[in-house]
């Protein structure tokens, strides 16, 4: 294999759920990666995903693919997440391997995860796949080119209905809409503007789920003075599909993106992506055009965060741009927001 053939070298999947089903390995077929092997605890489920993908070898212990995978292998973890210390205590010394989000309930368990792989010596990614949607690949076009200018202004909104009672591990989750949903638009942010100088957040439950934690959230990312970035979530909304929406704004001083991404509305079935966007010029009036973005979040953002676990694994990259290193922010970001709503606002005083 060359060494710059980033694409050939031979990926181990551990879990044949949901998200490798439905996201990973569409997302793998479409970049052209070389799957080579898959695991897992429940080998039925490995077998029908490995045919349904063709992947040549299913091991029914993960000793046995650890054993059997090259040196070159670069693994991909996708299982629930109190198994992914004790999968990492398995795989070997200097491993490549990408982390299914969150990493870690929390950031002790964040912490927990960022020391393991260090003293291992892995080459450890997470992952926080947003950053890599095509629309958001767009974006950072625009920016690289200077063509926004200076960010001012980051917005995410969301009002639309998620059926959380699919996911039966949220049920009696502590923690649920920031952890495992608006975690996405904060890494996001943090993958825009850089680390925020603090969070504002106030989280919230719902009457017609009293028994599950916090479903919606408002979050206040603090980049200081001159920019701001709001997260506003909420998954309640029963009013049908007129009414829901959820889209990305960015501001800057040369011109502005509005994405309406389409992946959470009329849940499951989802609806059509649209990329807006304006270039100021000169002396004329703001003229917003639309863009046609081939590719959406799921599946092809997560063509991103392996590609750059690969990119490192092969000695293209020094580090993947979503190394445990940097996810750690996006998880301490999280911590902070759940800090701050407990801590609450500023009490209304009006004694004299
Ligand atoms: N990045 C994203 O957008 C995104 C979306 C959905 C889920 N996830 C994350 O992906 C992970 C898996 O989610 P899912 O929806 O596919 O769940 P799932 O329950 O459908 O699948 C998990 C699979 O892992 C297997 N498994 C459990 N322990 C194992 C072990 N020790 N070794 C091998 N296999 C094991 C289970 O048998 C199951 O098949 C979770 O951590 C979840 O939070 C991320």
């Amino acid at each position: 294999m060359l060494q710059s053939d980033h694409k050939a070298l031979p990926i181990y999947i551990i879990g044949a759920g949901g998200i490798v089903n439905t996201a990973h390995l569409p997302a793998y077929k479409i970049a052209g990666f070389n799957v080579q092997g898959i695991f897992d605890v429940l080998h039925d489920k490995a077998m029908q995903t490995a045919a349904a993908f063709n992947i040549p070898h299913v091991y029914k212990t993960l000793n046995e693919m650890v054993a059997a995978a090259p040196e070159n292998a670069v693994f991909d973890m996708a299982v629930p997440g109190k198994q992914t210390i004790p999968v990492l205590q398995q795989l070997p010394v200097g491993a490549a391997v990408l982390l299914q989000k969150p990493m870690g309930e929390n950031i002790s368990e964040a912490k927990a995860i960022l020391q393991l792989v260090r003293e291992k010596q892995m080459k450890a990614a997470v992952n926080f796949q947003l950053r890599y949607a095509p629309y958001i690949l767009e974006v950072k076009k625009l920016m690289e080119g200077g063509r926004l200018g200076e960010l001012s202004d980051v917005e995410i909104n969301v009002n639309v209905y998620t059926p959380w009672h699919l996911w039966d591990f949220l049920t009696n989750a502590p923690r649920v809409e920031i952890l495992y949903h608006s975690i996405h638009y904060i890494d996001l942010v943090r993958n825009l503007l850089g680390n925020p100088l603090s969070v504002y957040a106030k989280t919230t439950k719902h009457k017609s789920m009293p028994h599950m934690a916090s479903v919606r959230s408002n979050i206040i990312m603090d980049y200081g003075e001159m920019v701001r970035a709001n997260i506003l979530t909420n998954h309640c909304h029963i009013y049908g599909t007129p009414k829901q929406k959820s889209y990305i704004k960015i501001e800057g001083s040369k011109g502005a993106v509005i994405i309406n991404f389409g992946a959470l509305i009329d849940y499951p079935r989802g609806a059509a992506d649209s990329f807006e966007y304006v270039l100021l010029e000169e002396g004329k009036e703001p003229e917003w055009k639309t863009k046609n973005i081939e590719g959406s979040w799921f599946p092809h953002a997560f063509i991103g965060s392996m590609e750059q676990v690969l990119l490192q694994a092969a000695g293209k990259i020094a580090t993947a741009d979503n190394s445990v290193d940097d996810c750690i922010h996006t998880m301490a970001c999280v911590e902070a927001a759940y800090a701050s709503s407990e801590q609450g606002g500023v009490g209304l005083n009006v004694e004299s």
